[in-house]
């Protein structure tokens, strides 16, 4: 079962301090990191490494990071032959990361701005035998409306990840099978304040009475919630020892995409995505974080 990532690649400039620095403050380093991130590039690795089979659309630009984060790609398992160069850089996310694990991130799009329709239409042909697409916000927003629009109907299951949060509008949310936010980006698009488990609930109704198909919340240490029209359901998170909670999304995005395509099981594939995050999140960077297939059915969590 194939799996298009259309998204984002980035290099991330990691620091970790004791704390973050607020606005103004200046805070001594521990250390300084490159490591391969990017929301798309990560969801991808996840996939891959955890046994599925995965194409990914996108660019980088024509500088050492480039090289280097395509270079991991492959090592994941991605396919990344349709990935383009451009005479630019490729996209950066700088991160700070404090001593528990906490992350702020600044991202510059860079390669990743120039991932647009023109680039999906030479790469159509990819979609043709692929049984799900997965998007982010790292690329352009009219490209995800374009790849939804060119992949209406050929009976693949688009999924986007609406990070980081900007508005969705309502013709996109109509073409989206599967949405999932965390409740940052849920509050964004609901317009709810989400401070209980009933705000959750109700501003996930909101979206599926505007049009969206399904959606899966995840919620960080309160575990994730499933709606569609006929059932929601909230799932407990596994307990785990935190070191850096990048990626922890991703992760899960990645482990919930690689059960549902083989499984097309809601409870059994968000249970592999939460499992993929806690073991990520027990780990130090984005990509390198990223549990393999046999990591995630061996899976313990902490008492
Ligand atoms: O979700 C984590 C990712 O977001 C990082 O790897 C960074 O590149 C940012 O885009």
């Amino acid at each position: 079962m194939k799996i298009i990532v259309a998204g984002s690649i980035n290099m991330d400039l990691v620091v970790r301090s004791e704390e973050i620095p607020k606005p103004g403050e200046t805070v001594p380093g521990k250390d300084f990191t490159t490591i391969p991130g990017g929301k798309g590039a990560n969801q991808a690795a996840a996939i891959a490494k955890l046994g599925g089979s995965c194409v990914f659309l996108g660019k980088v630009g024509n500088d050492d990071f480039g090289t280097s984060v395509l270079e991991s790609m492959k090592a994941s398992g991605i396919n990344v032959d349709l990935v383009e160069k451009e005479k630019t850089s490729t996209g950066v996310s700088i991160i700070n990361v404090d001593a528990r694990g906490n992350n702020n991130i600044v991202f510059v799009a860079g390669a990743n701005a120039l991932v647009d329709e023109a680039y999906i239409n030479r790469h159509i042909n990819a979609f043709k035998d692929a049984s799900m697409v997965v998007m982010q916000n790292e690329i352009p927003k009219e490209t995800i409306r374009h790849i939804l629009k060119v992949t209406r109907d050929m009976n693949i299951i688009r999924l986007l990840n609406p990070a980081p949060a900007m508005d969705i509008e309502d013709d996109m949310l109509k073409e989206i099978d599967i949405l999932i936010p965390n409740e940052h980006e849920l509050a964004r698009l609901s317009k709810v304040t989400i401070d209980s488990k009933e705000s959750v609930r109700a501003a996930a109704g909101l979206l599926l009475d505007r049009g969206l198909g399904r959606i899966i919340v995840t919620l960080g240490e309160h575990g994730a919630f499933y709606k569609d029209k006929e059932k929601e359901k909230f799932y407990t998170a596994y307990k785990a020892n935190i070191v850096d909670t990048t990626a922890a999304g991703d992760s899960f995005i990645g482990g919930f995409c690689n059960s549902f395509v083989e499984s097309g099981d809601i409870d059994k594939s968000i249970d592999f995505g939460q499992k993929t995050a806690a073991i990520a999140i027990g780990r130090f960077g984005a990509q390198t974080s990223i549990p393999s297939r046999e990591e995630v059915l061996n899976f313990k969590p902490e008492d």
